[in-house]
C-alpha cells in the first residue's frame, strides 16, 4: 500500500492507472475506522483494479461549535485496516494542501441540503459536496462507494454526479450495526455507559415504524408519534433534532405514504450526535 500526502502524487498516480487500462474504486473517508468503513473497503476492493481510500478529516464540513478538533484519530490503527483490506493508496493530504488559502469555490445542492441534518449543519453537505469532488478530480475514479447511514450524503452526492455528469459510479453499503442494533460511527466513542445502553432504542424505534407499515399504517404522522412515544420513554436522556419520512431519493416530506420511503432521524445523547434511518416498505418491496 502507497501513503500519499500530497494532491500532485494522487492525480499522477491514479493517471498511471488508467493509462494501464486499471479502474479505480474510491472510497473517502474521515478516519477512525470501525467496521463500517471496513465493509466499504472491502466491497469497494471487488469493484475495480485498484482501490484509493482517502483519509481526510474535512474542515470545511464542521460548523464552528461542532467536534472537528475532538473528531478520534488514529492514523496508525488505520493505515494497518486500510492495508488489510487491499487498498493500494491511502491518500492523507494535510487541509492547507485542499483547501489553499485562497479557495473560493464551492459545490452546493440546496434543496437537498437545507432539510434533515442540514438544518442543525448549514455548511456541513457544501463542505461533503466540495471535498467529494475534490477527490473524484483527482483519482478520476470509476465507483466510489459510500455508507448508507449517512443516507442524505449519498443521495445529496448522487445528485451532484448527475447534475455535473462527472464520471463516477455511486454504490452504496448497507448501515453496519453493533448486535444490539446501535449503528457504527466513529462518533459512539462520545457515548458515556449510560448514553450506550439508551442508544440502541435509536434503532428500535424505527424498526417498529417499519412493523407498523408492515401492518398497512400509511399515515407519516402516526408512523411518528409512535417512535416518538417510544423514545420518550426508552431514550430519556436524548434530545431529538428531527425525525422524518421522505422520499429516499429527492429528500422530500412524505405526508402519506404511497411508494416506499426513508424514515430518517438524528437524537443527541450527550456529546453524541447520532443518525440512522430505515426504509419503510410501503409497496410492500423491501424485506
Ligand atoms: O462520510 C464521511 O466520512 C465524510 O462526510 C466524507 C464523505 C469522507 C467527506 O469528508
Amino acid at each position: 500500500m502507497q501513503i500519499i500526502k500530497t494532491l500532485s502524487e494522487l492525480s499522477e498516480l491514479c493517471r498511471s492507472f488508467h493509462q494501464a487500462q486499471q479502474s479505480i474504486c474510491l472510497v473517502p473517508t474521515m478516519g477512525y475506522y470501525h467496521a463500517g468503513h471496513e465493509d466499504l473497503m472491502q466491497y469497494g476492493r471487488t469493484l475495480a483494479d485498484k482501490l484509493v481510500v482517502s483519509l481526510f478529516v474535512n474542515p470545511t464540513q464542521f460548523g464552528p461549535a461542532e467536534d472537528l478538533e475532538n473528531y478520534p484519530k488514529d492514523h496508525e490503527r488505520d493505515s494497518r485496516i486500510a492495508e488489510s483490506h487491499g487498498c493500494d493508496v491511502l491518500f492523507l493530504p494535510d487541509a492547507a494542501d485542499m483547501y489553499t488559502a485562497d479557495h473560493a469555490t464551492w459545490v452546493e445542492v440546496p434543496k437537498m441540503t437545507k432539510i434533515l441534518c442540514g438544518l442543525s449543519r448549514p455548511i456541513h453537505f457544501r463542505g461533503v459536496c466540495t471535498v467529494v469532488l475534490k477527490l473524484f478530480n483527482l483519482t478520476q475514479a470509476d465507483y466510489a462507494v459510500f455508507g448508507e447511514k449517512d443516507w442524505q450524503q449519498q443521495a445529496i452526492l448522487k445528485k451532484m454526479v448527475e447534475d455535473l455528469n462527472v464520471p463516477v459510479t455511486i454504490k452504496t453499503r448497507a448501515t453496519v450495526r453493533e448486535a444490539d442494533g446501535l449503528a457504527l460511527s466513529s462518533r459512539n466513542v462520545y457515548l458515556t455507559a449510560e448514553e450506550r445502553k439508551q442508544a440502541p432504542a435509536i434503532y428500535a424505534g424505527l424498526c417498529a415504524a417499519r412493523t407498523l407499515v408492515k401492518k398497512g399504517e400509511r399515515n407519516a404522522k402516526k408512523i411518528k408519534d409512535l417512535v416518538l412515544q417510544k423514545w420518550a420513554v426508552d431514550i430519556p436522556l436524548g434530545r431529538l433534532d428531527y425525525l422524518n419520512i421522505v422520499d429516499p431519493y429527492n429528500l422530500e416530506n412524505v405526508e402519506y405514504l404511497e411508494q416506499d420511503a426513508l424514515m430518517a432521524c438524528a437524537v443527541r445523547l450527550g456529546k453524541a450526535r447520532l443518525i440512522d434511518n430505515i426504509l419503510l416498505p410501503a409497496c410492500g418491496t423491501q424485506a
